[in-house]
């Protein structure tokens, strides 16, 4: 059986006003009725796999309890961060928990990615077991549409008859532009699902080698957990004092156990407006229109309204309009990436 490891620490603040500091993006039903969290949840409720380990921070560690509770789902534990150290000590945690309950392969997964062809994501997980029981790191290859600096990229090595599973020449994580569209020119590149399958033990030895300042504090910290029902504390003193760092930088630049496994998933990461208008599927106009709304020669566009309010638009295309009870965003759609600056500056700013 495979372990599902489901990280939930992330903020989304580019889906601002939606997301916001205390309801973030994998609560929140951003496609349909159900959140992001809820619908990672029921993509490993398969044969394949057993119940899952979450990863989160202490102040969400209700939204991530009930929103399992809701679609009927027991977690095996909620592990619950003193402080955010990014995702390299986040899963090092999970893999301790993995290795006590004698779990053979973990699977990690981002609580707030898309997968629109389920039967193929665990199509892919049931044909990465082989490799990643070998000892590897498997990561899902997504084959890119753009050079955008926001994912790691990998390059893999020629296809070897038969095999699935690829092994690959290097891991470079968030490359600048130039450097992206380099890679990409190769014409061997994918991007970095950030789903990681492997045994738990693989991990930590890695990390062990790799980040000690990241493995030694994180191992303390789970010698005796507090635990509280689902919820498992690891100590706070030892858990904050790992470097706080990604698995990207700190075990997949580096670490020669990468493989990869090319995968079509209908996968997005949905971390702006006009990722969510993509990844939606769009009416008359090609809008995306929720809520309370009236347009007229308007298109391409995404218009939400969640609060009673009723919103009207006329004559604009490729924007995005988001309305909620207190506040709204309006933008092109080629500058909702920086709905984050927008935010960070409104924080500053108090
Ligand atoms: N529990 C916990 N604690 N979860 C965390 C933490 C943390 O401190 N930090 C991040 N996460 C969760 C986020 O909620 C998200 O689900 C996942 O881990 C990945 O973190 P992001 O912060 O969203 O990473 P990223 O998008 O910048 O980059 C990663 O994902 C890309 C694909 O979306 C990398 O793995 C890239 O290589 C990859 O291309
Ligand atoms: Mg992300």
């Amino acid at each position: 059986l495979v372990r599902p490891v489901i990280l939930s620490g992330g903020g989304g603040t580019r889906l601002w006003p939606l997301s916001r500091m205390g309801a973030p993006k994998q609560f929140l039903p951003i496609l349909n009725d159900e959140s992001l969290l809820q619908s990672t949840v029921k993509r490993t409720t398969g044969d394949m796999f057993s119940d899952p380990i979450v990863v989160t921070g202490e102040e969400q560690r209700f939204f991530v309890a009930n929103q399992l509770e809701e679609i009927g789902l027991a977690p095996a534990a909620i592990l619950l961060e003193p402080a955010p150290r990014n995702t390299a000590p986040a899963i090092a945690l999970a893999a301790l928990c993995a290795a006590n309950l004698g779990d053979e392969l973990i699977l990690v997964l981002p609580s707030d990615h898309v997968i629109e062809h389920v039967s193929a994501f665990t199509d892919a997980v049931a044909a990465a077991s082989a490799s990643a029981l070998d000892g590897h790191i498997v990561t899902f290859g997504i084959q890119p549409t753009a050079p955008t600096s926001g994912y790691g990229y990998i390059e893999a090595t020629q296809v070897e008859p038969g095999q699935a599973v690829r092994k690959i020449r290097r891991f470079i994580e968030k490359p600048d532009g130039e450097r992206a569209a380099a890679l990409m020119a190769t014409g061997n590149c994918y991007w970095n699902s950030g789903m990681f399958l492997m045994q738990p033990s693989t991990f930590l030895a890695e990390l062990e080698r790799l980040a000690p300042a990241i493995a030694a504090p994180v191992a303390s910290s789970m010698a005796s957990p507090t635990v509280d029902g689902a919820f498992l504390r690891p100590d706070a003193a030892q858990f904050t004092q790992a470097t706080s760092e990604s698995i990207d930088y700190a075990v997949m630049e580096a670490t020669e156990l990468a493989r990869v496994i090319p995968v079509d998933l209908g996968w997005s990461d949905v971390g702006s407006w006009d990722a969510v208008l993509e990844a939606s599927e769009a009416g008359a106009g090609g809008n995306v229109l929720k809520g309370d709304v009236h347009v007229l020669d308007v298109h391409n566009s995404l218009i939400r309204s969640e609060a009673d309010v009723t919103v009207g638009v006329v004559g604009l295309s490729d924007i995005v309009c988001v309305m909620t009870g207190d506040a709204a965003l309006i933008a092109p759609l080629s500058r909702t990436q920086d709905v984050k600056k927008l935010v960070d500056a409104m924080r500053l700013s108090g």
